[in-house]
């Protein structure tokens, strides 16, 4: 089987890159992985996609590729909706062209965050951000074009490739002693290790459709910082602030946790505690 990684040097696609070979079992003893950086191919760009796809000749694309800094989405609208939603159907149509099945990243900025409880993949999408905007037009361009394909959506991501909100954390605390972090924003933090094992599971599972894929449980991103503080033992002081006082250019959802059943039921498969993912990637990583 040969799976293609694009967007491979972001922080999920390097993980997923180096995590797919130790996966593989019994049943996929030829495991190739075809890693595929945005200088290789520029999902933006429709023809080089697809002549890319063609001459790569995957079984599976998995697409890591995005524009993701979702305060410059605001500023950037055609280069966010340029990748995050048409280049997600030049990639549809390049699969569909050549018969290959899409696992495609997505977001829980789909939604508006106005849900008191953690959403369910029929929940009605209603982005609030360009960012989240653009992702949706990437989910339906997806879904208009595939004959084969998962649509995972995660949350909150965080791993060893990229800055994030864990080392942000860490480089503020370890710089001022004191951190002031919004207590009025709730989701789903999620390990880029744990969820690269979940697209292998979707991958040899064979999985269809929309999938919610996160690590278990809830918290604000208050509680995120203090646990992150916790686990390392670090003296810092994590002041609680809300949304509306800590200016951002993007509109962001209150609560944008994830119920993950549908992906555990059909994949056999608990993704572990945030808390327990969180405690393993620093003590292994920091
Ligand atoms: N990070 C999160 O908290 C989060 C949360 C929910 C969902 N997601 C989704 O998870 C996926 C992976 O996110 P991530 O955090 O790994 O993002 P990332 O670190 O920003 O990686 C995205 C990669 O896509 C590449 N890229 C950008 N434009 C491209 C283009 N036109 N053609 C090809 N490659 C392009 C980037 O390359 P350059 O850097 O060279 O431009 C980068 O390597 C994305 O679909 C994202 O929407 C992320």
């Amino acid at each position: 089987m040969k799976i293609l990684v694009l967007g491979s040097q972001g922080m999920l696609g390097r993980n997923l890159v180096n995590r797919l070979p130790g996966f593989a079992h019994a049943s996929f003893p030829s495991l190739e992985v075809i890693a595929a950086n945005h200088a290789q191919l520029d999902i933006a760009q429709g023809p080089n996609t697809s002549r890319f796809i063609a001459q790569t000749t995957p079984d599976i694309i998995v697409n890591c590729a995005a524009f993701t800094n979702v305060d410059a989405c605001e500023t950037h609208i055609s280069d966010a909706f340029a990748v995050n939603a048409t280049g997600a159907k030049h990639v549809a149509l390049a699969g569909k062209e050549t018969g290959v099945k899409i696992i495609h990243i997505s977001t829980d900025y789909v939604f508006d965050g106005a849900k008191n409880q953690s959403y369910v993949e029929t929940d009605h999408p209603n982005p609030i951000s360009i960012y989240g905007k653009s992702k949706l037009s990437g989910e339906i361009a997806i879904q208009e074009v595939c004959e084969k394909y998962a649509i995972l959506r995660t949350a909150w991501l965080y791993g060893q490739y990229k800055k994030n909100f864990v080392t942000t954390m860490l480089d503020l605390g370890k710089k001022n002693g004191s951190v002031s972090v919004v207590t009025d924003q709730i989701g789903s933090p999620t390990y880029t290790t744990d969820l690269s094992y979940a697209i292998w599971n979707v991958i040899s599972k064979d999985l269809q459709g929309i999938y919610h894929v996160a690590n278990t449980g809830t918290c604000s991103r208050y509680e995120w910082a203090r646990k992150i503080f916790e686990l390392t033992g670090n003296k810092v002081s994590v002041h609680p602030v809300k949304t509306r006082d800590y200016k951002r250019a993007a509109t962001v959802p209150q609560n944008s946790s994830l119920n993950c059943s549908k992906y555990t039921t059909a994949s056999g498969h608990t993704m572990r505690p945030w808390q327990e993912a969180l405690g393993d990637y620093l003590g292994t990583t920091l």
